[in-house]
Order: structure tokens, then C-alpha cells, then sequence
């Protein structure tokens, strides 16, 4: 599928502004301050139906957040029980004309999308890492891109879940699990929205554990626990290995959309024995800030 440039993304996302509800500058303000995120604000979500992105759906909803989740046709009906505040919004990421004209009315992205490193069936139709992982991501951050400038910045952050070994391609065992390039795409999504001019956060997950889910229950998913390696690492180079519950990891994607500290940061994340940060914003606010090149 073909990447859409920013040049005439923007020129369809100001066409789309003019035909569709676009968000105002009153509404801004109410859930945006200063740059962070205030409930009632709507996060557009990309990969709603996986596994992080499932839980980031429903975390986001129960702090009183709006979630528009992009579904795409074969695996929509997941996301039926989530209650009013999530809208489902079919499309796949790779056909940039189907993803125009999702911006109005959204005040952040979070893209949790990705697929199986190795061939499997989930690569049918056009769905391996390539297409995956870099041609609908570029999409999506081009098309933020253009709308950010369109509208004169109202985005908040852009959120993108990557992984782990990243800036470790060559070195083992990433240089095995990259031997279809998901390391490489991954990378280059990341670098093409550091460049994007959005404000973005990264996070870099070990191995995913926890979930996916074949629940879909909004309060089922809220009550899912990582027993008790509840504790999280944080750092700012790409050096954790180990795994890393999906559970933190949609947490961290959520608190990090809510506070300044990991505004423009890449985030590796692992989880470790212990507590934790739990929901405790202060807790998250001082693990962002905290975190190391180490
Ligand atoms: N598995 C691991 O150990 C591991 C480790 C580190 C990082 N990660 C990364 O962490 C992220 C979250 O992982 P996860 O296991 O929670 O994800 P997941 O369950 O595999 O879910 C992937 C999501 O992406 C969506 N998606 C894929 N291609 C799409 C497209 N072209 N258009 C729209 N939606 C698309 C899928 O939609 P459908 O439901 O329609 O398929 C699904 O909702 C991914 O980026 C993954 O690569 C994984």
C-alpha cells in the first residue's frame, strides 16, 4: 500500500475540516491544559482491538476519558460493550483515505498496532511487519502531521508503543527477532515522529506478557492484575530485556498522556517483582522524570 505524503495530507485533512466537525478552540482549552491531557478529552486509538491497546481503551475510559478506536472491519465487533464513550471508527491504517478523515474532535493518538514477528497467519492479506509496522504507522503520523499544522498544534501528544531492541537490531537476540525486520520498521516509525514536529512519547515494551484477552468486558479487563511483578522499570535508552505486562504497559501509555515529564522521550519499560506504581499519578510522574540512560 502506498504511504500518503504530508503534502497532500494536509491538503485533504483541510478539506475534511471544512466538511466535518472539527474540534474548537473552547473545547481545547477544557481538556487540554497546558499541553496535557484532561479527562473528557477524546483519544483517537489505533490498535484498539490488541492486546495494550484493549487496555489503554479501558483505562482511559474509566478515568473519564472519550476513545475513538480504529477498528478495522474483520475485528470491529470486539470493541461492542464498552459503553458511549468509545466510538468505533472502521479502517486500516494502510489505506491512507480511509484514515483522513478521523481527526476531528480528538485531542491525542495512541498507536498500539503491530503483528506477529514471525509469518504466521495474522501476515495474510498484506499484514507482515512492513505494512505493519511502518507503512500504516507513517500513515497515521503523516496524517497527524498534516493536521496538526492545519489546525495550528491542538494535538496533545502522539503515543506509540514500539519494543524493545529497537537501536539493537544487530545484537542477539534481536538480530533474530528482527530477521523479518519488525525491529527495523519499528525503528523507522519511531524516527519518522520524532521528526513529525508532534508532540510525541515512545515506549519500548520487553517481551509482552499478560493478556491478550478473549474477554472484551470493559470491567473485566479493569480488574486483570500482573500478580505480583506489579513493579516497573523505566529508561531512556534502549537497554531492558526481560518482559514486560501489558497491564504496565497500557498504565504507562496512559499516565504518560496526562503529564509533561515524558513529553518527547522514548521510554523502555520492564516489569519487575514488587508493588509498583499502580495508578498513582505522582508515582508515574516521578518515574518518567526519574528515568536514566542507563
Ligand atoms: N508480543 C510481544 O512480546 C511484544 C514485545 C514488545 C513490543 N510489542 C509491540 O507492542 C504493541 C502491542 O502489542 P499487542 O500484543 O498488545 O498487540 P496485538 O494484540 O498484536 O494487537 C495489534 C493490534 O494492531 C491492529 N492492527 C494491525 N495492523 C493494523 C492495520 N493495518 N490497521 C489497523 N489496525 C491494525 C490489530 O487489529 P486487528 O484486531 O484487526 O488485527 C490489533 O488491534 C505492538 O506494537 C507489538 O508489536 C510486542
Amino acid at each position: 500500500m502506498a504511504i500518503l505524503h504530508q503534502k497532500s495530507l494536509q491538503t485533504s485533512y483541510q478539506r475534511q475540516r471544512l466538511t466535518s466537525k472539527a474540534p474548537t478552540r473552547s473545547r481545547q482549552r477544557l481538556v487540554v491544559r497546558a499541553g496535557i491531557l484532561e479527562p473528557g478529552a477524546t483519544v483517537l486509538v489505533a490498535g484498539a482491538t490488541g492486546g495494550v491497546g484493549q487496555l489503554v481503551s479501558a483505562k482511559l475510559i474509566e478515568r473519564g476519558f472519550k476513545v475513538k478506536a480504529i477498528a478495522r472491519p474483520r475485528s470491529a465487533k470486539a470493541l461492542e460493550g464498552y459503553g458511549p464513550n468509545l466510538q468505533v471508527v472502521q479502517a486500516d491504517l494502510k489505506d491512507p483515505t480511509a484514515i483522513g478523515s478521523l481527526f476531528g474532535d480528538i485531542e491525542a493518538i495512541v498507536c498500539a498496532t503491530g503483528t506477529t514477528a514471525f509469518p504466521s497467519d495474522r501476515w495474510n492479506g498484506d499484514n507482515g511487519p512492513r505494512p505493519t509496522d511502518w507503512e500504516a504507522n507513517a500513515n497515521l503520523i503523516n496524517i497527524a502531521a498534516g493536521a496538526m499544522k492545519a489546525s495550528g498544534g491542538d494535538l496533545a501528544r502522539f503515543l506509540l508503543v514500539t519494543s524493545a531492541g529497537v537501536e539493537r537490531q544487530k545484537e542477539l537476540p534481536w538480530a533474530i527477532l528482527n530477521l523479518f525486520g519488525v525491529l527495523k520498521y519499528k525503528r523507522d516509525a519511531e524516527e519518522l515522529l520524532m521528526k513529525s514536529g508532534l508532540p510525541w512519547t515512545i515506549i519500548r515494551p520487553s517481551r509482552l506478557t499478560d493478556g491478550p484477552y478473549t474477554s472484551f468486558d470493559l470491567n473485566t479487563l479493569l480488574q486483570a492484575t500482573a500478580g505480583s511483578r506489579q513493579d516497573v522499570t523505566l529508561s531512556l535508552s534502549d537497554s531492558l530485556a526481560g518482559e514486560a505486562s501489558r497491564i504496565a504497559v497500557a498504565e504507562a501509555v496512559v499516565q504518560a498522556l496526562t503529564c509533561s515529564q515524558s513529553e518527547n522521550k522514548a521510554f523502555a519499560l520492564s516489569s519487575k517483582e514488587g508493588e509498583g506504581p499502580g495508578t498513582d499519578e505522582t508515582k508515574w510522574k516521578t518515574l518518567f522524570a526519574n528515568a536514566q540512560l542507563y
